[in-house]
């Protein structure tokens, strides 16, 4: 039936089909109306003040194997890449939805992450019992502080967590379309790590699924006792007697497509908003190329190509608003050919850089640039809205 209305239907009914398919058999989260409430809210506050706005998503979303989830697949991503970039947002003056994957990092607290650097190491004892920064971390410490406490102060910064691929594409259509109002000036910069595949609700299972079959045996004898026949009892017996090495099963998922929703975003959640997209690749020969196919399918704005191994120290533009754009950070083992080795338009050879991350971070250089496209498609936006 599915296959009939896939070769009869045109490609944009399909994409609705999919959208309604999607969104109605992967239940919302349990949260998604107090989280569009704020940010409406949120919304409403920024737009009077004619502030831009973007919405920043943040980690990997996962995919569970059980509807009461013990195990599921996950996606890579710290999260560092839209904490980061959301502090310079912020810093460029704009307001700050921040969807992330719920426990990754956060902008501000980022800093001092129990797996890099504990909190508890810049405190020590202060006179009178009282708990001070230590002296060589203070001035660091104010300076994140301040702008912590400048970004609530303000109310520019609003922060909604999501767990798995279906409460991400919930959360992301809801505010998407709760952005509308804003024409061009609000963006969509999609740092998110998205689960491609997904386990549908009809083929998952209730309960945690076994690794022995001791519960399967356990259930089947006591099916067998509640019918109280003496075969029964028999079979009863025989689960009594049976070896006492449980067998351990195989595990085969077999996941399904996650709907690719970027064109249902750029045609229907948000019309007139700038729309980045981020493409992850391993392979430095693809990036580019890959990049190109998705802007191209996609039609949207801005794809900010970036490689697993080197995204700390280079990532390249592609758009349709400018040429094609490597942004780096300066190798220091090059400093000595520095213009030539910057401005480089091919992949850097990841074992030229040297061990541990660069000094500057990169999103300090990616914001203004995408600030300054942003620009650029908003007066596009308001000529065409004009003529
Ligand atoms: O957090 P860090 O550790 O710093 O890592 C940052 C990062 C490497 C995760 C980040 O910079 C990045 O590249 N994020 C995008 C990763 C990704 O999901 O790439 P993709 O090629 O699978 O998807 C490309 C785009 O398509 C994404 O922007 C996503 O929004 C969209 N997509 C993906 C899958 C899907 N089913 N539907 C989608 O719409």
């Amino acid at each position: 039936m599915l296959s009939q209305i896939q070769t009869e239907t045109p490609p944009e009914d399909l994409a609705a089909l999919a959208e309604t398919h999607y969104f109605a058999a992967n239940p919302p989260p349990k949260d998604l109306e107090k989280h569009v409430a704020l940010a409406r809210d949120f919304i409403n506050f920024h737009s009077a003040a004619k502030r831009r706005l973007v919405l920043v998503t943040s980690g990997g979303t996962t995919v569970p194997l059980e509807k009461q989830t013990v195990r599921f697949i996950d996606n890579f991503s710290a999260g560092t890449r839209g904490a980061t970039s959301a502090e310079y947002f912020l810093e460029a003056g704009y307001a700050v939805i921040f969807l992330h994957r719920q426990f990754s990092l956060l902008p501000f607290s980022r800093h001092y992450s129990h797996a890099t650097d504990c909190f508890l190491d810049f405190l020590r004892e202060g006179p009178d019992g009282s708990v001070v920064a230590r002296d060589e971390d203070a001035a660091r410490m104010l300076h994140v502080l301040r702008k912590y406490r400048n970004a609530r102060d303000r109310n520019t910064l609003l922060v909604l967590p999501f767990v798995s691929i279906s409460d991400y594409l919930h959360e992301l259509r809801s505010v998407a379309q709760l952005m509308q109002p804003l024409g061009p000036s609000g963006l969509l910069y999609l740092a998110a790590a998205v689960s491609d595949f997904f386990v549908p609700p009809e083929r998952m299972s209730e309960h945690k699924i076994q690794s022995t079959d001791v519960a399967e045996a356990f259930k089947k004898s006591k099916n067998a006792r509640a019918q109280k026949t003496t075969e029964d009892e028999e079979t009863f017996d025989n689960f009594d007697s049976s070896p006492a090495v449980p067998r351990s099963k195989s595990l085969v998922i077999d996941l399904d497509p996650v709907p690719k929703f970027l064109k249902n975003l750029v045609e229907g959640w948000s019309p007139q908003g700038m729309i980045v997209s981020f493409k992850l690749e391993t392979d430095p020969e693809i990036l580019v190329h890959k990049a190109k196919y998705s802007l191209d399918r996609y039609q949207h704005h801005l794809v900010i190509g970036n490689l697993l191994a080197t995204r700390k120290w280079e990532v390249v533009f592609v758009s349709p608003l400018s040429p094609d754009r490597w942004i780096r950070i300066p190798n220091p083992a090059e400093s000595h050919a520095s213009t030539a080795a910057v401005e480089k338009d091919e992949p850097v050879d990841p074992k030229s850089l040297p061990d541990g991350e660069p000094d500057t971070e990169i999103e300090s250089l990616i914001i203004p640039a995408v600030q300054e496209l942003h620009t650029k498609y908003i007066q596009t936006v308001e000529a065409k809205n004009k003529a």
